[in-house]
């Protein structure tokens, strides 16, 4: 009701792409309507055993970020915007996933990724461990019990070739929770270890990558973090090795003593230059984090795009005849919000969507499944009633009063403070009757570096606990269906692969599960919700 007095107001603040959307009429939406409700009908079973199988996961990508990532998609195309699609949300095979860690409402990337690549939910900031761990303790035994085996360890043990590639550094969160244990996330170089923990027995990730498995067998490393990899390094504000290791070196030189064809990268010619022959490889083209996709040296000596990245690897993976599981994350959609720079995300998914649509490109659907998804949401929102096909990064609405705000807004962050009158002080809280400053729309629609409108004041925005949505395609991507926890994910792979907790168990000569086992795990439900039923009354 309200917006609609607003219609004239808005009209002289929208810089509207696209001016006339009257082509959709009723006609429009009968044959849209019939032409999906044809495709929805036609039967999307695939049965087969899977070969490969790609897991990329979008850092922070929640719901929000996903429609706001396919409108800035569309508008970058001239479109817009709207009526898009990113590549992976044409998949058939789509479902929600419950992202809570074991000891948090809202979770953190080490919990979640823990979840997402073991299938078995850990705590906030524990990475590769289960519940037991105990937060910033150096106890072996525990990291012992407590590890988890991923599907990195499951593919390596059934013969298939894997792949790590993200935009982050090699250590962080994510890419760590695949092939190390650590009772805090931060322990990536062996001075992040707190000095009371020190020479316990536990191992920085960076060491842990290197010099045991899975993390030393995987076949591509690509990413970030230089700097904790190599003593003597201190470019960024990420921790310095203390130990004196230089672990690309001693990554060579354990591969040569296997006899393992290798080599370490350092740039995007480098990357490109590697023979297909070549069966390790470790690039690391930044001291920290890879820069933003659109702050990148695109030159041959800068950095390779997400997009690069996924295809050499899955050029070298692809050599080995039982197949392959590689892991892409787009790990800077997460940061980019994390600073309110809504447009940087934008910019972000739409990097992380080239990749994904190269890989289905470069894959077949008949023996690779595609999983998508994120590892957390983001306290990230798309609010007002902008028209139709308005700048997504821009001003969307006004108030009555004539207050314009951005259509992409976040609860908490920075973006607090460059929102205020008195942006020097944070909370001003003197300045009751002109609390905000009024935006400029021409100023705010094209600075990719202004923090958008929170309600609070962080210095870091923080995630946001909502389910996240997963999108399959390929071999058992129909097990995707429907409201899960975040472990469904490795499970589905799993089984999809015959690997894990299906080695050679998994679907027989038939593609479908026996029966017995149907009737065994439906016993096994009974018995539980028996068993919880009587606790709870
Ligand atoms: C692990 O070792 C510590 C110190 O030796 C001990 O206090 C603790 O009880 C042990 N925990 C487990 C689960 O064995
Ligand atoms: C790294 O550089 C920072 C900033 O210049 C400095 O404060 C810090 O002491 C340096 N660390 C080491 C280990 O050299
Ligand atoms: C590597 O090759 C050398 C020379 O052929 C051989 O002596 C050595 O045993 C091999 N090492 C491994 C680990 O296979
Ligand atoms: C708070 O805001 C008011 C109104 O904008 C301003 O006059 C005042 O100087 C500010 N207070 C401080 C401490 O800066
Ligand atoms: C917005 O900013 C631009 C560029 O700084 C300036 O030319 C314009 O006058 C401003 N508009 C308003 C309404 O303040
Ligand atoms: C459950 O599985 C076991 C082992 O596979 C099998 O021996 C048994 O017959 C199954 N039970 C039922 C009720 O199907
Ligand atoms: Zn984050």
């Amino acid at each position: 009701m309200k917006h609609c007095g607003l219609s004239t107001l808005l009209g002289i603040l929208s810089v509207t792409r696209v001016t006339s959307s009257v082509k959709e009429d009723s006609r429009y939406w009968k044959k849209l309507g019939e032409d999906s409700i044809k495709d929805a009908l036609r039967e999307d079973k695939n049965e087969n055993l899977a070969k490969n199988v790609i897991l990329f996961v979008g850092d922070g990508m929640g719901l929000s970020t996903i429609v706001a990532g396919r409108i800035f998609k569309g508008q970058m195309q001239g479109h817009s915007g709207e009526e898009g699609y990113l590549s992976f949300e044409k998949f058939k095979h789509v479902g929600l996933l419950k992202t809570y860690n074991v000891d948090r409402q809202v979770p953190d990337s080490a919990g979640t990724a823990t979840a997402l690549f073991s299938g078995i939910k850990g705590n906030y900031y524990a990475v590769g461990l289960d519940a037991t761990s105990v937060y910033n303790v150096c106890q072996p035994n525990v990291t012992k019990t407590a590890g988890v085996r991923t599907l990195i360890d499951w593919a390596i043990e059934a013969g298939k070739s894997t792949g790590m590639v993200t935009t982050t550094r090699l250590t962080h969160a994510t890419p760590a929770s695949s092939y190390a244990h650590c009772p805090h996330r931060d322990w990536e170089c062996d001075t992040k270890i707190p000095e009371t923990e020190r020479g316990k027995g536990c191992k920085d990730i960076a060491s842990q990558m290197v010099e045991d498995e899975p993390g030393r067998s995987i076949n591509v490393l690509l990413g970030g973090g230089e700097q904790v990899f190599v003593a003597g390094i201190n470019k960024t504000s990420v921790c310095t090795r203390g130990d004196g290791k230089n672990l690309p070196f001693q990554w060579m030189k354990w591969h040569n003593s296997q006899n393992r064809t290798n080599a370490f990268v350092k740039n995007k010619a480098q990357l490109m230059e590697v023979p297909d022959n070549i069966n390790h490889v470790l690039g690391l083209f930044a001291p920290s984090h890879m820069p933003y996709d659109k702050d990148r040296d695109t030159s041959v000596n800068g950095e390779p795009s997400l997009e690069e990245m996924t295809t050499k690897a899955i050029q070298i993976l692809s050599k080995n005849t039982k197949g392959y599981v590689l892991l892409v994350e787009g790990g800077r959609i997460d940061h980019a919000h994390h600073d309110n720079l809504a447009k940087i995300a934008m910019e972000e998914v739409a990097a992380f969507d080239a990749a994904i649509q190269k890989a289905l490109a470069m894959t077949k659907r008949s023996d690779t499944l595609i999983v998508v998804t994120a590892d957390h949401s983001h306290a990230f929102t798309i609010n007002g009633y902008p028209k139709r096909g308005n700048p997504i990064e821009g001003v969307g609405d006004v108030t009555p009063e004539g207050f314009a705000y951005e259509t992409l807004s976040y609860i908490n962050g920075p973006g607090y403070n460059y929102h205020r009158i008195d942006s020097a002080d944070g909370i001003n809280r003197t300045s009751t009757l002109k609390t905000w400053k009024n935006l400029n729309l021409t100023e705010n629609a094209k600075g990719r570096s202004v923090p958008h409108m929170a309600g609070f004041w962080m210095d870091s925005e923080t995630h946001g606990g909502e389910d996240v949505p997963v999108y399959a395609s390929g071999p058992m991507a129909h097990l995707i269906h429907g409201v899960h926890e975040q472990t469904h994910v490795p499970y589905t792979i799993a089984y999809s692969l015959c690997i894990g907790p299906y080695f050679q168990d998994c679907r027989g000569p038939s593609p479908k599960p026996s029966s017995s086992t149907v009737i065994n795990i439906s016993v096994v439900a009974v018995i539980i919700s028996t068993v919880v039923s009587l606790r709870l009354f």
